[in-house]
C-alpha cells in the first residue's frame, strides 16, 4: 500500500525580483547575511513589500509547508515506509522528498533548508541521494510520472465528504494519490483541479493545510490496518 501525496500551489519561493530592492527586504537578507535573491518570501518579514506581488494572498507562507511537511514526514505511514510525498509550488517547481526526511523543527533552520534547497538545487547539497530534490515541473509533469489510478484533490470547496470516507475511497485504489494545497488562502486553481479524478470537503468549514494533513493521513492509516 502507497499513498502518494502531493502538497499543492504551495507557498514556498524566494523573493521575486520585483520586490528584491524594497526596505523589508533588503534589511533582512543584511541582517542573515545573505544576498536578498537567495533568501524565502515570508509574508511575516515582507508584508509592505508583497502588497505589489499578484497572487499576493497565496504567497509568502514558507511555515504552512514546514507544519504539513512535519505532520507528514513524522506519520505512521511515512515512517513505515507507505507514503511518498511531492511538494508542487505555485510558482513551479517541485520537491521531491526522500521518506527519510526529517524536517528540523525549529522555523528559521527550515527556512534555511529551503533556501538552499532553491539555491543548489537539492540538499545536502552533495549528497548522491539527496533528502530533497528541486526541479522545473509543472503538477501535470508530476501527474503523468507518476500515473496514479485516481487523484482525489482536497478542497473546502469541493463534494461533501469526511475525513473516513475519503481515507476508504483512497484506499480501494491500486496507486492513489491525494492533493492538499499549502497555501493559506482561496480555492485551488482551475489548472490544478482540471488534473484530479474527485474533489472533497471533508469538514463544513475551512480547516488549515497541516490539520487536513494529519487527519487524512491518520484516517488513511487506521483504514489500511496500519494502526
Ligand atoms: C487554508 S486551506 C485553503 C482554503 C480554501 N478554503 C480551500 O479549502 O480551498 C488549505 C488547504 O487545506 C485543505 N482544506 C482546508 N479545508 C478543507 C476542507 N474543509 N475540506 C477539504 N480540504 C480542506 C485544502 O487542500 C486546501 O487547499
Amino acid at each position: 500500500m502507497m499513498l502518494d501525496l502531493v502538497f499543492v500551489e504551495t507557498s514556498l519561493e524566494l523573493v521575486p525580483p520585483e520586490i528584491l530592492r524594497h526596505p523589508s527586504v533588503k534589511r533582512n537578507a543584511k541582517r542573515r547575511g545573505k544576498r536578498a535573491e537567495e533568501t524565502l518570501l515570508d509574508r511575516s518579514l515582507h508584508h509592505y513589500a508583497m502588497d505589489r506581488l499578484s497572487d499576493a494572498e497565496k504567497r509568502g507562507r514558507p511555515d504552512i509547508l514546514h507544519f504539513c511537511m512535519l505532520e507528514a514526514m513524522g506519520s505512521p505511514l511515512n515512517r513505515k515506509g507507505h507514503l511518498r510525498l511531492w511538494v508542487n509550488t505555485l510558482q513551479g517547481y517541485n520537491i521531491e522528498v526522500a521518506q527519510s526526511t526529517r524536517p528540523p523543527r525549529d522555523c528559521l533552520r527550515f527556512n534555511s533548508l529551503m533556501e538552499q534547497l532553491f539555491v543548489n538545487g537539492q540538499v545536502p547539497p552533495d549528497s548522491k541521494e539527496p533528502l530533497m530534490k528541486l526541479s522545473k515541473a509543472s503538477l501535470e509533469d508530476l501527474v503523468k510520472r507518476s500515473s496514479p489510478s485516481k487523484v482525489i484533490a482536497l478542497s473546502s470547496h469541493g463534494e461533501e465528504s469526511n475525513f473516513p470516507d475519503v481515507a476508504r475511497m483512497l484506499s480501494d485504489e491500486a496507486r492513489p494519490m491525494v492533493l492538499i494545497g499549502a497555501y493559506p488562502k482561496g480555492p485551488m486553481k482551475d489548472e490544478t483541479l482540471d488534473l484530479t479524478d474527485e474533489v472533497y470537503s471533508v469538514y463544513p468549514e475551512s480547516l488549515e493545510a497541516w490539520t487536513v494533513t494529519s487527519r487524512i493521513l491518520y484516517e488513511y492509516e487506521r483504514t489500511i490496518g496500519l494502526i
